[in-house]
């Protein structure tokens, strides 16, 4: 792929998102700038013991400020339950239906009237998913998806319904081949035949196409080659992105590289006008020994993650302008499926609403409101070298711009005077003023993500929701200083840390990689002045003048 093509692309965009919202707009730019908001929904899979009366799911989908649900079917007492809520539905027409629905306009039509009509617009139902994975599941009854499709978007049609109610249907990642670099991705050919017209009909009636997406299992199928981190979204040091050696573009993890191959599969069937929803992801909490990763750790950081990572809107590499909505999959932990045992632990809870565990996506809107939420900061790992250490901190109060004014000598901070509780306190300066943007909390392995808050005291660490107590005495005000006051001498921009971008020519960074070169560190090519928090007389450095 050329990449003074894909510049173009990319300009073209850039160019549409400044137009005047009346002209003539990408369907896709246009269905984001109005007032649809990227959003996290979720799935409910029903396979649970004493599975919750429709009231009561409502109930708790309410108190958890959950806004959009997809069902595995067109459950009539649920979406009878969903009247009057603000919860958006997508609803389905599960596999063993879609023989009828496909083989009878009749019957597509009855469908429609008794699953969608019948409850809409009370029960507001945004989509119907036709199917779940046809292509790859039932490959015999794929000849007859694009004629249920075709037939219902007709009922649909006849209702007037079709302009608020979109069809699709959802896919399979492994429709996508050579996923990995994302650019050379394309859809396995045995289905253009049916890919082809879907596409079509997606593009003509501004429908979305749905995938279910799992890191997960691109992890467990490419172990060694796939690392754990960029599965589950950890911030990490630029040498462990991946780079694609086509479009140079700079992925941090692994969700984002597969919606970006989508989008690259399409556009090999020349469709770059719809928009990629992510029907399903997830992470289980629990599996057998030949599922390690299966774990409560793992699955809270890839949830909570993803959900930062919708809710941040900072698309795709490859796509920055358009961040696809998901649906975690799921809601409850559905004990009543068969083995695996992780097939009966992708939940968020369990059947009786108690949380497998809890998530932390503070700062995330309203999601999940029931205080399962928690606000992350950066510290000094334990056990560190203290060379790096001091190197790291020194970085972050000089070229990183933390704001280091509560660790001088007399602020509330200073104590205790060492330069572990003082690195703590810059990297998480640094890390809050990135918005905990990934790889913000790195530096070179030293420090760590918490979601402990370390203020202490009268220290308040930036991000803390603790209130200031305005009151509080200072250890000693006598000595004043500000942000920026520190004397640095300035430091050389690294290259080794991108030594995997450096296939590149110059050009790398064209596609608005929110990688930012000046604002990464490397102990090996600081060369600036040691900030020295323990020493008395240090007054001195704290003279802008001087
Ligand atoms: C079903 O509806 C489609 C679309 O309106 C139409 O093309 C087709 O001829 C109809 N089939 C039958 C059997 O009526
Ligand atoms: C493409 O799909 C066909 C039909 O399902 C399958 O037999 C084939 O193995 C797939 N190709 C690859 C490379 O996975
Ligand atoms: C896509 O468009 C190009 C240029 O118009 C054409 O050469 C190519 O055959 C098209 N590919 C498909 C799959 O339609
Ligand atoms: C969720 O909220 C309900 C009602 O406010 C409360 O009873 C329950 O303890 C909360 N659960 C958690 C885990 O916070
Ligand atoms: C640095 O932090 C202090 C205390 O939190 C605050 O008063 C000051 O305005 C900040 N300085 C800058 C430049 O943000
Ligand atoms: C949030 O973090 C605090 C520690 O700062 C912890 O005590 C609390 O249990 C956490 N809450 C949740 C809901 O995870
Ligand atoms: C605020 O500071 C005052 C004076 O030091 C103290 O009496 C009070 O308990 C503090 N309040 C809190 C919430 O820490
Ligand atoms: C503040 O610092 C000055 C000079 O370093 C010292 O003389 C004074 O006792 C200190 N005051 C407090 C309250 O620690």
């Amino acid at each position: 792929m050329a990449n003074s093509k894909l510049t173009a692309i990319f300009s073209l965009l850039l160019l549409l998102l400044l137009l005047p919202a009346d002209s003539t707009l990408l369907p896709e730019i246009k269905q984001q700038r109005k007032r649809d908001e990227p959003y996290v929904g979720i799935n409910i899979g029903t396979d649970v013991s004493n599975f919750l009366s429709p009231a009561d799911l409502v109930a708790f989908l309410q108190l958890q400020k959950i806004t959009h649900v997809r069902l595995y079917d067109a459950d009539g007492g649920i979406l009878k339950a969903l009247a009057k809520t603000k919860i958006r539905v997508i609803i389905s027409v599960p596999n063993n239906q879609l023989l009828g629905i496909g083989s009878s306009n009749s019957t597509a039509a009855a469908w429609i009237g008794r699953n969608v009509a019948a409850y809409y617009p009370q029960t507001l139902i945004i989509a119907v998913a036709v199917g779940d994975e046809v292509l790859t599941t039932i490959p015999y009854s794929s000849p007859v998806l694009m004629p249920a499709i075709e037939s219902l978007y007709s009922a649909l049609v006849a209702a007037n319904l079709h302009t608020q109610i979109k069809i699709s249907t959802p896919h399979a990642a492994s429709l996508v081949l050579d996923p990995f670099p994302p650019s050379q991705a394309f859809f396995n050919q045995s289905f253009t035949s049916i890919l082809s017209p879907l596409l079509q009909f997606l593009s003509r009636t501004q429908s979305p196409l749905m995938v279910n997406l799992y890191p997960y299992y691109v992890f467990m199928q490419n172990k060694g080659v796939v690392p754990l981190d960029n599965s589950l979204f950890k911030p990490l040091t630029p040498s462990k992105e991946m780079v694609d050696p086509n479009t140079l573009l700079h992925y941090t993890n692994v969700f984002d590289a597969m919606i970006d191959s989508v989008y690259f599969s399409m556009k090999n069937l020349n469709f770059t006008d719809i928009v990629v929803l992510v029907t399903e992801t997830g992470w289980p909490s629990k599996g057998d020994s030949k599922e390690p990763y299966a774990m409560t750790d793992n699955a809270d950081t890839y949830n909570s993650n993803l959900i930062k990572h919708v809710f941040d809107r900072s698309g795709t590499p490859l796509h920055p302008e358009l961040t696809s909505s998901v649906y975690i999959y799921e809601l409850f932990n559905e004990d009543l499926r068969s083995p695996p045992v992780s097939e009966a632990n992708w939940g968020l809870f369990y059947g009786n609403t108690t949380p497998v565990y809890l998530l932390h996506v503070s700062g995330s809107g309203t999601f999940l409101g029931n205080d399962t939420t928690n606000q992350t900061y950066c510290v000094a790992a334990d056990d560190v070298d203290p060379k790096t250490l001091q190197a790291a901190l020194d970085w972050a109060c000089g070229p990183g711009r933390s704001n280091c004014s509560e660790i001088q000598p007399g602020e509330t901070c200073y104590q205790p005077n060492n330069v572990k509780d003082h690195a703590s306190y810059a990297f998480d300066s640094y890390y809050q003023k990135e918005e905990r943007a990934a790889g913000s909390c790195d530096f070179k392995g030293v420090a760590t993500i918490t979601t402990t808050d370390p203020s202490h005291g009268s220290c308040i660490f930036p991000g803390s929701k603790q209130v200031i107590n305005k009151t509080s005495d200072r250890v000693n005000s006598t000595v004043s200083s500000g942000a920026g006051t520190l004397r640095f001498t300035s430091i050389q921009t690294s290259g080794s840390l991108f030594g995997v971008a450096a296939r590149g020519s110059g050009t790398r960074y064209k596609f608005g990689s929110r990688l930012r070169t000046s604002e990464s560190f490397d102990p090996e090519h600081q060369n600036i002045d040691h900030y020295h928090p323990a020493l008395p007389n240090d007054h001195e450095r704290q003279n802008p003048n001087h």
